[in-house]
């Protein structure tokens, strides 16, 4: 294995792809080899680019079948698109095993963004509700944001590994209580003028925890955009979660 990890990015004039693509420009280790959008016919193009990794950056839905036609052109994968389910994950999982690749699937690059999820898991089966505030800038194509359902979801999970029941929300009969995920409403809203945060608010008889996550701009996602390209390189079948990159990045 060459000690340059070589990167094709798909959708690399979106604003994560072109934050990727500049970002790997600069990135010791790291070459950009291959930039494609919807304008380029990339499955053909992607079998014979010279990239051992491909960064998917499209759009919500396109991840997981943009991820296997990736893999099937002999390309490891980065999934950064949102709404990739850990159904999916696995599924990609088996497919790339079968090819001797692999992969990771990342829905949120930002390490304050992981460190929330699992801090909010944590507190989770010491509070009676729990309710999600996601804010995203006006042009985002999907709600809630994958991670704000990947919060809900990990939070419902300790709660059941601790022998507790789903929360139950107040009033969830009503249209502006939010999408109720798991038994944790999530709310979201979308301005100019908002990145991307995250505040958990959980509440107990007495007492409320508030814990809160912003990001101003896409250089929050390069550490963990970096482990998981490198990480990818290497990767025998598809893992999912920033998590599994940095521990690796902290091993190497
Ligand atoms: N994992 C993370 O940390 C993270 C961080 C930020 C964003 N995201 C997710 O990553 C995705 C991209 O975000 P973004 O903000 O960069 O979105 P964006 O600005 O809308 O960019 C998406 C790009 O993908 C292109 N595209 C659409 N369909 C395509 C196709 N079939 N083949 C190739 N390119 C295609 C679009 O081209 P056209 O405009 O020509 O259609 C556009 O340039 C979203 O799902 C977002 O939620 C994930």
């Amino acid at each position: 294995m060459s000690a340059v990890v070589r990167v094709a990015v798909v959708g690399a004039r979106g604003r994560l792809g072109a934050f990727a693509c500049e970002m790997l420009r600069a990135a010791p280790g790291l070459e950009l080899v291959a930039a494609w959008d919807s304008r380029d016919d990339w499955r053909s193009l992607a079998p014979r680019c010279g990239a051992q990794v491909a960064l998917e950056a499209t759009r919500a839905g396109l991840g997981f079948e943009h991820a296997r036609a990736l893999l099937d052109s002999g390309l490891r994968v980065v999934v950064a698109t949102s709404g990739v389910s850990a159904e999916e994950s696995e599924v990609l999982d088996r497919h790339a095993r079968a090819l001797g690749l692999g992969g990771i699937v990342v829905p949120n690059f930002s390490v304050g963004s992981w460190l929330l999820q699992r801090f909010a898991a944590e507190a989770a089966r010491w509070f009676e509700g729990a309710e999600v505030v996601e804010s995203h800038h006006a042009r985002k194509h999907d709600a809630p944001s994958g991670t704000a359902l990947e919060t809900a979801r990990r939070m419902n999970l300790e709660r059941e590994r601790a022998g507790l029941a789903p929360f139950q929300p107040a009033t969830p009969e009503y249209d502006a209580r939010g999408q109720v995920i798991g038994g944790v409403p999530v709310h979201s809203l979308r301005l100019p003028g908002f990145y991307a945060h995250q505040e958990v608010v959980l509440g107990a008889h007495g007492e409320l925890l508030r814990l809160a996550h912003d990001m101003h701009g896409p250089a929050a996602f390069a550490p963990g955009l970096r482990a998981s390209l490198r990480y990818a390189s290497e990767a025998c079948g598809v893992a999912r979660g920033i998590e599994v990159a940095l521990e690796n990045a902290s091993r190497a």
